[in-house]
């Protein structure tokens, strides 16, 4: 079997992305399979022998935590387009999405994956998975997941034209999102939660900017801002992220969102000792509404 690429599983990427690095190769991901990869070097071109072997539980058990099928599917497509050329780790993996970073012709880029496989649909008997009602639901599901990652994608569109710090978006494709990579020399950077660094009333003067320019100039209301949703990066930088939640301004609920967003972050910096004046802050946006 002759390729042009290399089709591996995940846990060889590290290696085989050195190996097709140096071999000029593109690398392209596929888990479903498992194999062994037998690499040759034959006429400038690359021989990949493959055996299917036999799946063992612990390898179903590695399974259930990395992707499914379609997701699996459109990553390839994405590889194809030459958005990215590997996957490579995860930098985060949570329930309702994974983070993971990317190697591109550009540089990194942060992917999050929203997952289409719900678990509650995993425990059920294979008798209701192949039934047509249960497939309506699947996909139903699936288009809901779609629409939140295509949310997050505008929702991040309008902020970063107004000059909100969110990373850059650069695509979305179904359950995939794509953005700028948030991290140096390939090491991401921390969430305010874990950050070592100095957190001081600068900084939170800062994020109230940030709070400010995301209600006057994107007219939105971020929804879910903690210490978990903010990265800090050199010079202490500030980056918000995880959008798809945050609602315009003009939603029922965004006075009480913007209000819980100020005291759950100013609550942070109580915590760490930095006197911060919630009250004050609040009034800052009272002229439009918001009551403490
Ligand atoms: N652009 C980025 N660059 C680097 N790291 C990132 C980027 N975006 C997210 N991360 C990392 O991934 C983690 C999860 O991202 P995010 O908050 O967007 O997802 P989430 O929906 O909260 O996921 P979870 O299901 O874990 O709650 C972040 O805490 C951060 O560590
Ligand atoms: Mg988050």
């Amino acid at each position: 079997m002759k390729l042009k690429g290399v089709i591996l599983d995940l846990f060889n990427t590290e290696i085989l992305k050195k190996y097709c690095l140096k071999n000029n190769q593109t690398l392209y991901i596929r888990q479903e399979l498992l194999m062994t990869v037998n690499i040759k070097k034959y006429d400038s071109e690359i021989m990949v022998k493959t055996e299917r072997r036999k799946r063992t539980v612990e390898d179903r058990d590695v399974w259930h935590h990395v992707f499914d099928l379609p997701t699996e599917k459109i990553i390839q497509k994405i590889i194809n387009r030459r958005v990215i050329d590997t996957l490579d780790y995860a930098i985060s993996s949570g329930k309702e999405s994974g983070v993971y970073r990317a190697t591109s012709k550009s540089g990194y880029y942060a992917v999050k994956i929203y997952r289409i496989t719900d678990s509650s649909f995993r425990n059920l008997p294979y008798y209701i998975f192949a039934e047509e009602r249960f497939l309506q639901v699947k996909k139903k599901w699936h288009q809901l997941v779609f629409a939140w990652a295509l949310r997050e994608y505008k929702n991040l569109t309008i902020m970063h034209e107004s000059s909100v710090p969110v990373p850059r978006p650069v695509m979305v494709l179904k359950n995939i999102l794509i953005e700028e990579f948030l991290g140096e020399d390939g090491v991401a950077y921390p969430i305010l939660q874990k950050y070592n660094g100095i957190i001081d009333v600068k900084l939170w003067n800062d994020i109230i900017n940030s709070v400010k320019t995301i209600y006057y100039k994107a007219n939105m209301v971020h929804g879910d801002l903690s210490e978990y949703n903010i990265i800090i990066g050199k010079n202490n930088m500030h980056y918000i992220i995880d959008v798809s939640q945050a609602v315009k301004k003009e939603h029922p609920a965004a006075k009480e969102l913007l209000l819980r967003d100020l005291k759950t972050i100013g609550k942070f910096f109580i915590k760490k000792g930095v006197k911060v004046n919630i009250e004050e802050t609040v009034k800052i946006f009272e002229k439009d509404g918001v009551n403490p």
